[in-house]
């Protein structure tokens, strides 16, 4: 079974395992650093952190379209089905869910969840996924917490980090988080969308390479990575 990973620019990310196609966070015909629009792509499940517009912007135009199930806190999931989404998993900090591809859990952030149009969000979240026999960790948008180690402790193959900071952890506590978490491959997330959150991703990974087991993957939007 084939399992991939691709980058679509930001924290939006597209999981491809077996027939399933699994986005997680869609912001798409807004984002700079995006090369597709939201009207192109295509997804059976809609994964989403939080409520932040550079996170939520697309998810319910695409599930529309798609007939996609959205999977996201009580509060998001209550709040597209407001806007027309049929299909919505709404969970909370600690749950978790299986769907037909594999397992979700949410897990813990920190950091706020106010919807684009200042509606509540709940609680900021992570995800760990477990599909095709890998457990893929994706940390939303997150300051660094040692319960880290916690979600590392079951082995993870994948950890996707934010490494922006300003909004989310930077470079230093990323690479921190990398060794609470020791996962076997991390790829680094919401940087150099804008201006304020500009990073050296390549200096982030030659630390991660030097200072921790994890290998770092440095993404080119659109291409995919085999996990
Ligand atoms: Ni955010
Ligand atoms: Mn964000």
């Amino acid at each position: 079974m084939t399992l991939e990973l691709t980058w679509l620019g930001h924290a939006t990310w597209l999981l491809e395992s077996g027939e399933h196609r699994i986005l997680i966070d869609p912001f798409l015909d807004e984002n700079p650093a995006s090369i597709v629009q939201a009207a192109d792509v295509t997804a059976d499940h809609i994964l989403l952190t939080h409520g932040h517009f550079d996170h939520v912007a697309d998810a319910a135009s695409i599930a529309r379209r798609c007939e996609a199930t959205v999977v996201a806190n009580f509060e998001i999931a209550s709040w597209l089905e407001g806007q027309g989404v049929e299909n919505t998993v709404g969970m909370n900090l600690g749950g978790g869910v299986d769907l037909p591809w594999g397992r979700v859990q949410m897990t813990i952030a920190w950091h706020s969840s106010q919807l684009p149009d200042g509606s509540y969000g709940g609680s900021a979240g992570g995800f760990l996924v477990q599909t095709g026999g890998k457990r893929v960790y994706f940390a939303g948008d997150t300051a660094l917490f040692s319960d880290m180690s916690l979600i590392g402790a079951g082995g993870l193959d994948v950890a996707i980090l934010p490494i922006g900071d300003l909004f989310t952890m930077g470079p230093e506590d990323s690479l921190a988080a990398v060794k609470l978490l020791a996962p076997q491959r991390v790829l680094p997330a919401h940087f150099n969308t804008w201006p304020p959150i500009a990073q050296d991703a390549d200096a982030w990974a030659r630390s991660v390479q030097a200072e921790t087991s994890a290998e770092p993957i440095v993404p080119t939007v659109g291409e995919p990575v085999q996990l």
